[in-house]
């Protein structure tokens, strides 16, 4: 999970040509949790996340080949989120010694909004086996592109771990507005976003509402078309992740 770098670029990266720019210009700089002032969207610029978003993204993708890009995906955007997570010192018997190990110092609270963050949840959890899972279950209503909250259960630790918050399209921002109040709602002091794309509007809406908690990506698509969906996007990623399309 080493040299993952990411990209910190603002709200309004519009199109392809400015967010290329963006890029170029960007510093390794990210937003820490819970900091009003500098929060922005982190773009991991990987070739691993382009080459696995590129296969995303094209029709002809099978669902078990989009399972299994998007797992990876959402493991190098974890990797990001954690970049710069407490570690607590411990000591580690190797077969010849003893030396400095690590742990992470805090708990960690995966938080898939239903149902499509369910698709990012087996590969983090391959690198955070202990992690608790929270779930938010939300609708779009298909006529107001409004979440309804039908369901949601989360960890009682939530207030003391870094909670992530995954839903691999962060669209309307209507969905991961809700989700996000619904931690916070319940305690959680450290949230992060993790999704797969994302656009201006849902990123305008997201941290208007939440400029506290920084926004993970793989990429940012340039629009929002009149029907909720992320163009040029990849579809229906809950459809596509469950061959329900
Ligand atoms: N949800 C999706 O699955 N795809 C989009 O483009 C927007 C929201």
């Amino acid at each position: 999970m080493t040299g993952v770098t990411g990209k910190t670029v603002g709200p309004h990266s519009a199109g392809p040509k400015r967010l290329a720019k963006q890029r170029e210009s960007s510093t390794k700089s990210r937003p820490t949790t819970q900091d009003p002032d500098r929060s922005q969207v982190v773009v991991v610029d990987h070739p691993i996340v382009a080459t696995g978003l590129a296969i995303l993204r094209a029709k002809t993708t099978t669902p078990d080949l989009f399972r299994r890009h998007l797992q990876e995906i959402a493991i190098l955007l974890f990797a990001e989120a954690s970049r710069n997570w407490e570690i607590a010192p411990i000591e580690v018997d190797t077969p010849l010694s003893s030396c400095a190990g690590a742990v992470l110092a805090k708990p960690v609270v995966l938080v898939p909004i239903l149902r499509a963050g369910l698709g990012m949840l087996d590969g983090i959890l391959r690198v955070v086996p202990d992690a608790s899972i929270g779930h938010i279950g939300l609708y779009r209503d298909a006529e107001t592109l409004r979440p309804v909250n039908y369901y949601d259960r989360l960890p009682v630790n939530i207030a003391a771990a870094e909670a992530l918050l995954l839903d691999p399209m962060l669209a309307t921002g209507h969905s991961a507005c809700e989700a996000a109040s619904i931690l916070k709602a319940q305690g959680a002091r450290s949230i992060q976003f993790l999704c797969v794309l994302a656009c201006p509007p849902g990123v305008q809406q997201f941290q208007n509402e939440h400029p506290d908690v920084p926004i993970i990506a793989a990429a940012v698509d340039p629009e929002l078309n009149e029907f909720g969906y992320i163009v040029p996007g990849l579809g229906d990623a809950g459809d596509r992740y469950f061959g329900t399309g």
